[in-house]
């Protein structure tokens, strides 16, 4: 639709980022007033405007390609090009997500107008003659992908992947490991999108990213994968504490000190794309997802209840108490898991589950460091190091949601998947298959295919 040709190893991003866009309008569009009809009704003049907001979304980008700047990036090769579509940001949290403050409503940070967004579940897959359908932001993997991954030989080195909690002693072990995670990286980016022609950047790709300008770092925020404790770090990087330990809670997650990168203008964000270092940080994706549904359902949650546990109970279980369709409180997680899965989701879908492919745009932005969680703490102080920060600066162990909660581990992963059918496991698998295969994640069951 826009741009030019691109050299073939780059190719096949810019359907994603438009297909991106047009979500996004959808969005905007339809999200709120779907939410309370909360019926098949609604679907019809959704797709509709859909489909005319996707027609619309076109002639808008043909139409900012002669008004926006668009820009060579010498070592990539890559167009990019920011389109001026401010509107179409939307999300329920504008915060780091992990905050305690939710139990109380007077004090309720979250913008009451933003409504979860309502994405169509695989729009890639269900309208495949618009897009790439081999598009990387395909949660859905079809066995014949699957097929031809395992040929390639990819799945199989995924299986044996990083075991949990490994320490690896030196920088030089350390920056092996990381040249051996981006290769890994390119090389599915590479397998998913060969065949489209053009790669895009929007606005709406680099809205998840923080910038911190000092040390010339850009960190993509993972929620549930260390999210809190990086954000006290780039705010005393950035001069703005002398110490993690003296950051509470609230000031990381409503002090608004830290910038976005979609906030700096369209040469600020290339110049800082092609020159800063470029930071992701992720998590086991079930344990994520396990992590994310404890701190939101099991304890009082004055957004995640009402705006997500409501409509899923009452789309979900079959003899709900009054109780539970009035405070959207005590969500299993099989119903959870069900709203996830499900292709007509009565809400949107929400940053903390969002797959990491989704979040960051891992194929689209190319980051320099992809750390993990497992092993949090030893990556995040080599990375420390490496980009010149404070030598008594080193990675924080705070953990801000529920302190008398148990961390998310393996084990307690195991134990909720354990209140799923195969059928519901696999799914899930599929749902985040590409984080999995991305980052080197072994396959978390044994009966998973
Ligand atoms: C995946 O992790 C395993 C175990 O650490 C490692 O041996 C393998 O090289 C990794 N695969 C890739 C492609 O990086
Ligand atoms: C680190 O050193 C700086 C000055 O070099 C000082 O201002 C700061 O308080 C120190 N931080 C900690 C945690 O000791
Ligand atoms: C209905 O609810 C009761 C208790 O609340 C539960 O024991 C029972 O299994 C439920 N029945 C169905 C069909 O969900
Ligand atoms: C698994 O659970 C789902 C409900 O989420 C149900 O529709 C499906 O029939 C179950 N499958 C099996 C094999 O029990």
């Amino acid at each position: 639709m826009i741009g030019k040709h691109e050299p073939s190893h780059r190719q096949g991003r810019a359907s994603q980022a438009v297909m991106w866009v047009e979500c996004k309008v959808l969005e905007a569009g339809c999200g709120g007033r779907r939410r309370s009809l909360r019926s098949t009704v609604m679907r019809l003049p959704c797709s509709f405007w859909f489909l005319l907001l996707l027609g619309a979304g076109g002639l808008l980008l043909l139409h900012l390609q002669d008004l926006t700047e668009t820009l060579q990036q010498q070592n990539q090769g890559a167009k990019v090009i920011f389109s001026q579509v401010h509107a179409i940001r939307k999300e329920p949290c504008p915060y780091c997500p992990d905050n305690n403050r939710q139990t109380d409503p007077t004090e309720d940070n979250f913008p009451r107008s933003a409504q979860p967004v309502q994405l169509p579940v695989f729009p890639w897959v269900q309208r495949s003659s618009q897009i790439n359908p081999k598009d990387i932001t395909a949660a859905h993997v079809t066995k014949s992908h699957r097929k031809l991954l395992l040929k390639s030989g990819l799945l199989v080195q995924q299986l044996n992947a990083d075991p949990p909690g490994q320490i690896k002693e030196n920088p030089e072990q350390l920056s092996q490991v990381q040249l051996s995670r981006q290769r890994l990286m390119r090389e599915v980016c590479a397998k998913y999108t060969s065949g489209s022609t053009k790669q895009t950047i929007t606005r709406m790709h680099v809205s998840r990213i923080f910038v911190e300008d000092k040390h010339k770092l850009l960190y993509c925020e993972v929620p549930k994968a260390g999210c809190s404790n990086w954000k006290r770090v780039l705010m005393v990087l950035q001069g703005l504490a002398s110490s993690t330990g003296e950051i509470q809670h609230d000031e990381v997650h409503y002090g608004n000190h830290l910038k976005r990168l979609d906030s700096f203008d369209q040469n600020g964000i290339i110049h800082r794309l092609k020159t800063y270092t470029k930071v992701l940080f992720l998590r086991e994706p079930f344990e994520r997802l396990v992590s994310a549904f404890r701190d939101k359902f099991e304890s009082p949650n004055s957004y995640y209840h009402p705006v997500f546990g409501k409509p899923i109970i009452s789309k979900y279980r079959s003899n709900a108490t009054q109780y539970a369709l009035r405070t959207g409180a005590g969500v299993t997680f099989k119903e959870f898991i069900q709203y996830l899965l499900d292709v007509h989701r009565p809400v949107g879908m929400d940053i903390h589950w969002e797959p990491v492919g989704h979040l960051c745009s891992p194929c689209l932005l190319d980051y320099d460091f992809i750390g993990k969680f497992e092993t949090l703490e030893e990556e995040a102080n080599f990375l420390l190091r490496s980009i010149g920060a404070p030598s008594n600066l080193t990675f924080p162990s705070f953990k801000d949601r529920n302190p008398n909660a148990e961390r998310t581990s393996l084990e307690i992963t195991r134990r909720y998947f354990a209140q799923l059918n195969v059928t519901e496991r696999q799914r899930a698998y599929d749902f985040y298959y590409m984080d999995y295969l991305m980052f080197n994640y072994s396959k978390p069951f044994k009966d998973l295919y």
